[in-house]
């Protein structure tokens, strides 16, 4: 999925969100055909993704309940089970690793009286990330910002003798404003305060290439600078430091601005997305995670 020099279909990820509840799949403003898919809905999508070319998926989960701990993700493991069943090794499904659409407080970590509580954080984490990866997911990818986190997951993988599943680590994350359509997707926004706790502040370059490192040490296979285009200056120090294949993440909100400018005829959204695309490679992007992957054949490889 990491290649250098050439730009191939396979370097894409396409997002997919499957929602618990959903009796049907309903749209998500912004993000046009990636809806909040119920099960049944979402494994016909990756059937004809698949079709398309499209090999390579994260999945979001939007389980029902939610709780302050102890956080049950039975359908998520059912989830996996099912696209596993039906589709084996024809894709390979990432799932991202985070607590912010099970918590009631919306936050990506355990409050306790208003301060992160990091150790019981790792562990709700970790212990989600035993369950996933038992049901039969590919690879793991925390995107919560705990520090630890990578390094709890991979000692827990390796316990269990699944070395060979790889981590890819939101590595330089930062506090952003173009996360809107997933946080409304996810039903995930943050009840009290923002993210800018754990997540990164854009003015500091310092912290964004130190936070990349830290998780490559932790023994992160793969790292991610999101959002992609306010972040492509820092693609290639961080692959030059940690000699780590970075991707870069395309965002719901930057995704979003181009099917909105697209739809009042401002742009042209499958050049602009080349261009975005050609862009992260340029700045030396391994791999995209683009809500526009399963279109790639159309949009950048003459299909
Ligand atoms: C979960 C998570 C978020 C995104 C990916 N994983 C939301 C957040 O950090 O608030 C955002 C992805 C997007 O906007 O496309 N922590």
């Amino acid at each position: 999925m990491c290649s250098e020099s050439v730009f191939l279909q396979d370097q894409l990820v396409q997002p997919i969100f499957i929602k618990e509840s959903n009796t049907q799949s309903n749209t998500i403003s912004g993000l046009g055909d990636n809806k909040l898919f119920n099960l049944k809905d979402g494994i016909k999508r990756i059937e004809d993704d698949l079709n398309l070319n499209c090999k390579n998926f994260i999945l979001f989960p939007v389980q029902s309940e939610k709780n302050n701990k102890n956080f049950n993700v039975d359908f998520t493991n059912y989830a996996i089970k099912s696209i596993k069943d039906n589709f084996g090794s024809d894709l390979f499904m990432w799932i991202d690793l985070c607590i912010c659409s099970l918590t009631k407080t919306g936050h990506c970590c355990i409050y306790k009286k208003q301060k992160m509580d990091i150790p019981l954080t790792l562990k709700a984490l970790t212990k989600i990330a035993k369950e996933y990866s038992t049901s039969g997911v590919d690879g793991i990818a925390p995107s919560s910002m705990t520090p630890g986190i990578v390094k709890e997951v991979r000692k827990m993988l390796n316990k269990e003798k699944k070395e060979l599943i790889p981590i890819m680590s939101y590595s330089t994350k930062f506090a952003s404003n173009f996360y809107g359509p997933f946080r409304e997707a996810a039903d995930s926004a943050p009840q009290f305060g923002d993210r800018r706790e754990y997540q990164l502040d854009v003015k500091s370059r310092k912290s964004a290439i130190s936070s990349s490192i830290a998780y490559a040490n932790e023994g992160a296979d793969l790292l991610m600078v999101k959002p992609g285009l306010t972040s492509i200056d820092l693609i290639s120090e961080i692959r030059q430091i940690t000699k780590k294949p970075v991707g870069a993440y395309h965002v719901s909100g930057e995704f979003a601005s181009l099917k909105i400018l697209d739809k009042s005829k401002l742009i042209n959204f499958d050049k602009a997305t080349s261009e975005v695309w050609d862009t992260f490679k340029r700045a030396g992007a391994q791999y995209i995670i683009s809500y526009a992957a399963r279109h790639a054949k159309r949009i950048y490889f003459n299909g």
